[in-house]
């Protein structure tokens, strides 16, 4: 069953000084029990797509469009009221990079995950509590009664991404959004933190959308990688195969900034050149004016988001 469903979805902000264009046609599926990696660099429109699909921009001043838009069997440019309610917590939910601002820092842990079972289920408190504490358990909390009486700052980083991998689990949604979850950890954590994302998206049977700007982090984690830049798709396909043989100018320059590939080279090579302004963005492809291989039709018009192969996508005219 297909989970998430967009086509064209365009997300633009309204500024005084004009309109930033953060994602500019952006069509993407993920089927059930399926994980998929949105990768690119800072400013590229990740966050705002996830943000989007789950209505949690403030409108104005964003501005959202798209041919279709379904989550989880909710229309997500129709949903009002109680639909939003539903597509938040049961039909999807998201786990950030600073977990520090997924929690009300006056209220305990134990008191945040409960109220967020109540407002979806019709469980007696005591119900909700002890399921708060057993999702602690879960998330691998050695102490969880004494976490579920924990106020957010009392835990480390670490902790409370667990606290809030659990709070993300407590409605049982059908995809989990996980927005950079482990930017913000110490090294050590961040693997262990992606391990459980991924086995709780096994155990839970979710679907998986994992965002990130690091391309190390997807390698293990994720069945399949979007690639974006400047708002637009560049490249789509299995994670082996992008690994194995990017497509897209961009991919590959993705792939030669993380340190230790790209013929044992150890230091991290920016790619070089600016991403684009979201408020000025350049005439045809974005990737175009960094570019090493781009041709005089690149700055004219945008390539089409092409198939090459089966689960294979490309955005460039010199994969045609
Ligand atoms: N509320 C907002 N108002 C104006 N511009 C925004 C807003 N949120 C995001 N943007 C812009 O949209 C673009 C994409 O942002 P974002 O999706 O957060 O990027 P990332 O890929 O790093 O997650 C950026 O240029 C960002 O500055
Ligand atoms: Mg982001």
């Amino acid at each position: 069953m297909r989970l998430l469903d967009i086509r064209n979805l365009t997300v633009g902000f309204s500024q005084h000084d004009g309109l930033v264009q953060a994602v500019r046609g952006m069509t993407l599926h993920l089927d059930e029990g399926e994980s998929l990696g949105i990768v690119g660099e800072s400013g590229s429109g990740k966050s705002v797509t996830c943000m989007a699909a789950l209505r949690l921009l403030r409108e104005p001043p964003a501005k959202i469009a798209a041919d279709r838009m379904v989550l989880a069997g909710v229309d997500v440019l129709k949903a009002r009221g109680a639909d939003l309610a539903q597509l938040r917590g049961k039909a999807a939910a998201m786990i950030f990079q600073d977990p520090m601002t997924a929690f009300d820092p006056s209220f305990t842990i134990g008191h945040q995950i409960a109220e967020t079972i109540l407002a979806h289920r019709p469980v007696r408190k005591t119900v909700a509590r002890g399921e708060a504490q057993a999702l602690l358990a879960r998330v691998e909390i050695k102490n969880p009664a004494a976490v579920l009486d924990s106020y957010p700052h009392q835990l480390s980083g670490g902790m409370l991404q667990r606290a809030m991998i659990a709070m993300a689990l407590s409605c049982r949604p059908e995809i989990l959004f996980a927005d950079e979850p482990t930017t913000a950890l110490d090294v050590t954590v961040q693997a262990q933190i992606l391990q459980l994302i991924k086995d709780v998206q096994t155990e839970f049977g979710m679907g998986l959308i994992m965002v990130t700007h690091d391309l190390g982090v997807i390698a293990e984690t994720v069945d399949r990688v979007l690639v974006m830049y400047g708002g637009r798709v560049m490249e789509q396909a299995p994670v082996q195969q992008l690994f194995d043989a990017p497509a897209h100018p961009y991919t590959a320059a993705l792939l030669a900034s993380i340190p230790g590939r790209a013929g044992g080279r150890q230091r991290l090579t920016e790619i070089p050149g600016t991403s684009p302004n979201p408020s000025n963005p350049p005439s045809g492809c974005p990737f175009h004016p960094r570019c090493p291989v781009a041709l005089p039709q690149c700055s004219q018009e945008m390539p089409a988001l092409r198939s090459t192969a089966p689960g294979r996508d490309v955005a460039c005219w010199r994969v045609q």
